[in-house]
């Protein structure tokens, strides 16, 4: 019996043996599943809860000017710009970064293969700290000009060409995602950052985004469109709750993005600060996945905001796919949820796959060697080029401009000499120089009046002297007030043959702009402008004033005293150049405004809605116009701009001819054909642009909206080019609310052609029979009152 068990007792002990042997041999066998060698599913399956918490949470952030956080210590929060920055993932700070200067990373799990992936602003250019210590070398990268400019050349493949240069920048300088392009619209001329953002038209915002995303794609590097959705101000920008209509938001705000995300895949989205209807976008699903997702079929993954919104599952739940720039508590909370049953592993997977994803198309997972020596001095020449095709040549009496060669200009305006390539904040971009206006004149052959300029130079240099140093991120630079030009300003108009002032403006994320001193001009820049024109009128001399500015300012006032005026916008680091190409004439001007110019700041359909209620510290702010956004209030409603929408002069002169449809019924499509001819004396480009009035039997709608637009190719002289656009159902259509779908209403269809909006040149006709219904929708972004919305019947 003895024996039977100490048998029994072997056999059991040599199986058990057995067994682990086996299970260790397979453990040995079967090595962990790698990103790029295994299937994805085989990763994530791998991944324990905390790693994918880790992933879905980037790796934090340094604070500029904070002292890491000590070992065993907590990080502190601390309050720059603003608000409240929740305390800092140490790992920040201990693992050394790929590109000093980047916003953000992504946290490395490497016995998966999962790298970690760089981000870094900005819309303008690559922002990254131009030099590193202990390193000679410099790491500057091109400013280009800012994305209101890119839009006014309504050019896309021109802004195409920008986003191949960009992003080998991006490129070669080892970052994998871009944070740009961005493109809110411009809901009021105050808005803090439109210079970063194209248009207040969702057709120009997203076919220029479309165009830069590709171009900047082409490179095997990633974009992260921003802000999504209705960011449309920086007042209390982390907090406050925008309400707007669902129409409003599907026809005007959302639209852009959806243009852009069907178009070019952009590799990453980026949710928006602030609250819509009542809840932050990074934690709404119906916004980031029903449809952005869900309905407009976006491939990529979704990142916070830095810092945006304040609950962690709640994101995750939303398919915020990664939190940004990420701090621990973030993926403490995600554990819990995970354990608590209040976010499912799936949703977790789901956001954490398409995070792999990207991951696995990154130049870092790829093993790029960048280079850190991108091609800047072909860059610039492409900046140069594209800067002067966006100008928009405003005002130009008895032909002004151009002027003829070797003339002797007296060039006034501070910003003359301390010239603003683009804005500031994440929008602004570390570059090698800037060329000033003076530089530019003097480039092309004009003789800068020099003692004008030591009087600038010396006054300016003791002004900045005064300054306060360690200004902070968010701060502009302080505003220099216009020197007084009294005592000089005879001698100058007998010696030179032309002034040429330059207005500049400069902002930034943080903070709006402010009406006073800054939407109006300052009391010393309209003394500015009296002074010089009745000095240089009285001496029968012109007198040119160039805008330097990123958004729009009040002109109606003192257009009248002026003879020219060519709005430059923030053009980038070879600013000067650019300007003096347009004013020597050697590029003809054809941007065109993508923004309306009111009479006043009163006109602006958002005036009374922004930034918000209550007025010390807004909370909401109610997008009371719906969707009379620009040109269409001000042609809806009949007030006229200073400048309208699509507005912009050119050296010659342009006609437009034999405008036809395809057929007078529409099925399906309809293409409309015109003829543009160059009828002046030299030669140019022309925008042509193609509005639809659509029947509003049924629906409130606006007067007309752009649906098409082309920008012909350099036309000489008598010479003509043939255009045409394709009109497809859901050109027609318009969002109803109760209906949740987008329907083209039966009727009759006016199609108005012009070279502005309100310079329509042909108009013809055709007709739907049947309603159709372009595009079924889910019902979402239900504000949580009802809305006074502005009605146009
Ligand atoms: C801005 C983003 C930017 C991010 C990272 C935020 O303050 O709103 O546009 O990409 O910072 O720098």
């Amino acid at each position: 019996m003895k024996l039977i068990y100490k048998s029994a007792a072997i056999a059991v002990f040599v199986a058990m043996f057995c067994s682990l042997y086996v299970t260790v041999q397979a453990q040995q066998k079967q090595p962990l599943p790698k990103l790029g060698k295994s299937s994805l599913k085989q990763v994530i399956d791998a991944m324990t809860v905390q790693e994918k918490s880790k992933l879905v949470v980037g790796m934090g952030f340094k604070m500029p000017g904070m002292p890491p956080p000590k070992k065993d210590q907590k990080p502190q929060s601390t309050d720059i710009g603003g608000f409240k920055l929740p305390p800092s993932d140490p790992d920040a700070y201990n693992i050394p970064e790929k590109v000093p200067g980047a916003a953000g990373r992504t946290h490395a799990i490497p016995r998966l293969g999962i790298p970690s992936i760089t981000v870094s602003d900005g819309p303008a250019g690559l922002r990254i700290e131009p030099k590193r210590p202990n390193d000679p070398k410099t790491y500057y990268a091109t400013a280009f000009p800012v994305a209101t400019l890119l839009a006014s050349s309504w050019d896309t493949a021109l802004v195409k060409k920008v986003g191949v240069a960009f992003g080998n920048e991006v490129r070669e300088y080892g970052v994998d995602v871009i944070l740009g392009p961005a493109l809110n619209i411009h809901r009021n001329p105050l808005g803090g950052r439109n210079f970063e953002y194209y248009s207040e038209d969702p057709l120009i915002a997203g076919s220029m985004t479309a165009a830069i995303v590709k171009g900047i794609q082409s490179n095997g590097v990633g974009t992260s469109i921003k802000h999504y959705a209705a960011n449309n101000q920086e007042t209390q920008r982390n907090s406050v709750n925008a309400i707007v209509s669902e129409r409003a938001m599907r026809e005007i705000y959302l639209k852009g993005f959806s243009i852009a995300v069907k178009a070019s895949q952009p590799w990453t989205v980026m949710s928006s600060y602030n609250k819509l209807n009542g809840t932050y976008t990074s934690e709404r699903r119906d916004l980031l996945t029903t449809i952005l997702k869900d309905e407009w079929g976006f491939k990529g993954f979704v990142m916070t905001d830095w810092f945006g919104g304040k609950d962690a599952v709640a994101q995750m739940n939303a398919g915020n796919d990664l939190l940004m720039p990420g701090n621990p508590n973030q993926s403490d909370a995600i554990v819990a949820a995970v354990k608590d049953g209040t976010l499912t592993m799936k949703q977790l997977d789901a956001n954490v796959e398409r995070i792999l994803k990207i991951i696995l198309k990154s130049p870092t997972f790829r093993g790029y060697k960048y280079s850190d020596k991108p091609d800047l001095a072909g860059h610039a020449k492409i900046a140069r080029m594209v800067a002067s095709q966006g100008m928009v040549l405003l005002k130009n009496e008895n032909e002004a401009l151009p002027l003829t060669g070797g003339k002797r200009v007296a060039v006034f305006g501070n910003t003359s000499y301390n010239i603003i390539a683009g804005g500031t904040g994440s929008g602004d971009v570390n570059k090698a120089y800037t060329i000033s206006l003076v530089k530019g004149l003097a480039n092309a052959g004009y003789k800068v009046q020099e003692t004008l300029e030591k009087s600038y130079n010396d006054y300016i240099a003791d002004a900045k002297s005064k300054q306060p140093k360690n200004r902070n991120f968010f701060t502009p630079p302080p505003v220099i007030p216009e020197m007084d030009v009294n005592s000089i300003v005879a001698r100058e108009a007998d010696g030179a043959d032309v002034a040429v002032i330059t207005i500049g403006r400069n902002a930034g994320e943080g903070r709006d702009r402010k009406l006073e001193n800054d939407y109006y001009l300052s009391p010393t820049e309209k003394e500015l402008i009296n002074n010089v024109s009745n000095a240089f009128h009285a001496k029968g001399k012109k007198v040119v004033v160039i805008l330097n500015i990123g958004g729009v300012i009040e002109v109606a006032s003192w257009r009248d005293g002026v003879d020219g005026i060519l709005l430059a916008w923030q053009p980038g680091l070879e600013a000067g150049n650019s300007i003096a190409d347009v004013v020597s004439g050697k590029v003809n001007p054809s941007g065109k405004l993508a923004t309306t110019f009111a009479m006043d700041y009163k006109d602006e359909p958002s005036a009374k809605n922004f930034p918000g209620t209550p007025e010390k510290k807004p909370e909401q702010v109610t997008y009371e116009e719906g969707v009379y956004v620009g040109y269409r209030y001000f042609d809806s409603f009949k007030i006229k701009p200073a400048y309208e929408f699509g507005y912009g002069l050119s050296y010659t002169k342009f006609k437009f001819s034999d405008a036809k449809v395809s057929s007078n019924d529409f099925k399906g499509s309809i293409t409309v054909t015109v003829t543009v001819k160059n009828t002046g004396k030299v030669a140019g480009k022309e925008v042509v642009q193609l509005y639809l009035s659509a029947p509003n039997n049924n629906i409130d709608k606006p007067e007309s909206e752009l649906k098409a637009f082309a920008k012909t190719a350099l036309l000489a002289p008598g010479q003509s080019q043939f255009m045409l656009f394709t009109l497809h159902s859901r050109d027609l259509a318009s969002f109803y609310t109760d209906k949740a779908a987008w329907i083209a209403d039966s009727g009759e269809y006016k199609v108005k052609i012009g070279s502005s909006s309100r310079h329509i040149e042909e108009t013809v006709k055709f007709n739907l029979a049947k309603a159709i219904v372009t595009e079924k929708t889910h019902k979402g972004l239900t504000p949580e009152a009802s809305i006074n919305e502005l009605k146009n019947k």
